[in-house]
């Protein structure tokens, strides 16, 4: 496919026409949706070469073959990725997670090389699948400035996240990748956006999204995305050709659909996350805010340097401990109490009672993962309604935090 809004000026219009191209040449103005799950093959030769060419993890050579070989909506959702991230290609997985497993499998070459790094914090999935040892890969868990020192002769991956999840603490791509020498990293940029952070640009081999987030932006898609090179794109089709773990069209069609909103969305709950952080880093019944760039939060300069924004993601510690954390979110009334992130609307959770709960907890409270700390994903609605909202919330945490103060010291 031609990647021509490459030379687009701005992400906005690029994210507009990605992976739309050829509509006109078609007489489309939507993108067409394939839900064909077999290909017919009526000349065998040609049949057996796009055979030798998907299972190979390359593309198509006249029939599709399979679904799960290949589909075109799919496709059509990759290189719109791909473009937005400034990648040779981009693979696309059923979930996040599929995603992650599917790296770990490629990079692990058939298990000649089973060790890996992971630079945490990580989303607390991520933590668990590598910390189970489920896929039988040896794990060091390490941080970013440590990592580079227990690389072995068979590291084939180094995973990291920035901003990291819950906490957003944000690493420097570039020198992390550079101390690494020839071990790919892997970084989770879901938190970024391709919109703020193209991590392939200091160094990366693979970006990875969990595309349920910001990607699909509506709550109602589950899928993962990593962007690459075009011989990373190879090993990776080959592994999910192979465990099946491939994104449906229809999601794809959902992804893609969602895309040309994507800056502006990104820009609208950035604008917001901003104000809250704020006004949060100032209310007395909150002890810390985590937001990139806040207090002192980016001491080597990566915001614009590294990342186009300060993002759409927060996270505060309210006094009080987790009763608190619990009273404050029963008591919003617009904010929605759930896990994921990058929905229209806002989201916010416990990560020690949620998404971080299969994370050790001493590791948790070292990462800073406290019984008082939520996370919050900034949606679409107005700042000033989000803010009485937040305020019921802190008012009612206050309550409890009171009352158990008293009970404490009765
Ligand atoms: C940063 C991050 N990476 C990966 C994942 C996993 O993605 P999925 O839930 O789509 O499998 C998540 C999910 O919350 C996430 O927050």
């Amino acid at each position: 496919m031609k990647h021509a809004s490459r030379r687009l000026h701005s992400d906005t219009s690029r994210a507009v026409h990605a992976g739309r191209h050829d509509l006109v040449e078609l007489g489309l103005h939507a993108p067409p949706i394939d839900l064909s799950s077999t290909y017919p093959t009526p000349d065998l030769e040609s049949a057996g070469l796009s055979m030798e060419s998907l299972g190979h993890g390359g593309h198509p050579k006249g029939s599709a073959i399979y679904a799960r070989m290949h589909n075109p909506t799919v496709a059509r959702f990759e290189e719109a990725l791909a473009e937005l991230e400034g990648a040779e290609a981009a693979v696309a997985f059923g979930s996040g997670m599929a995603a992650v497993t599917a790296a770990l499998l490629a990079a692990a070459d058939c298990g000649r090389r089973r060790h890996v790094l992971a630079i945490r914090p990580l989303y607390g999935g991520t933590d668990h699948l590598l910390e189970a040892g489920t896929l039988g890969l040896e794990v060091t868990f390490t941080d970013a400035a440590h990592a580079a020192s227990l690389v072995r002769p068979d590291t084939s991956l180094a995973i990291a996240e920035t901003p990291g999840n819950p906490t957003l603490d944000l690493l420097d791509i570039q020198a992390l990748a550079r101390s690494l020498g020839p071990v790919p990293l892997m970084l989770d940029n879901t938190f970024a956006t391709p919109i703020l952070q193209n991590p392939l640009q200091f160094g990366a081999a693979l970006s990875l999204h969990s595309a349920t987030k910001a990607i699909g932006g509506h709550g109602d898609v589950l899928a993962g995305v990593i962007a690459c090179s075009e011989a990373w794109a190879e090993r990776l089709r080959v592994v999910r050709v192979l465990t099946g773990a491939v994104l449906h069209p229809m999601a794809a069609y959902l992804l893609h659909r969602g895309i040309p909103t994507l800056p502006l969305r990104v820009r609208t709950m950035q604008a917001t996350a901003r104000v809250l952080a704020e006004r949060l880093a100032a209310h007395p019944g909150v002890s810390r805010v985590l937001y990139p760039g806040l207090g002192g939060t980016d001491p080597h300069g990566l915001i614009g340097r590294q990342m186009k924004g300060t993002g759409t993601i927060l996270a505060f510690d309210v006094a009080g401990g987790i009763a608190a954390a619990s009273a404050l979110m029963k008591a919003l009334e617009i904010v929605t109490p759930a896990v994921s992130l990058g929905s229209t609307d806002s989201l916010i959770q416990h990560p020690a009672a949620l998404t971080h709960r299969s994370v050790p907890e001493a590791a948790r409270l070292a990462e800073g993962i406290t019984g008082g700390l939520l996370r919050l994903s900034v949606g679409l609605e107005d700042v000033e309604d989000l803010w009485a909202d937040l305020e019921a919330g802190l008012a009612a945490a206050r309550d409890v935090a009171a009352r158990t103060h008293e009970l404490t010291h009765a």
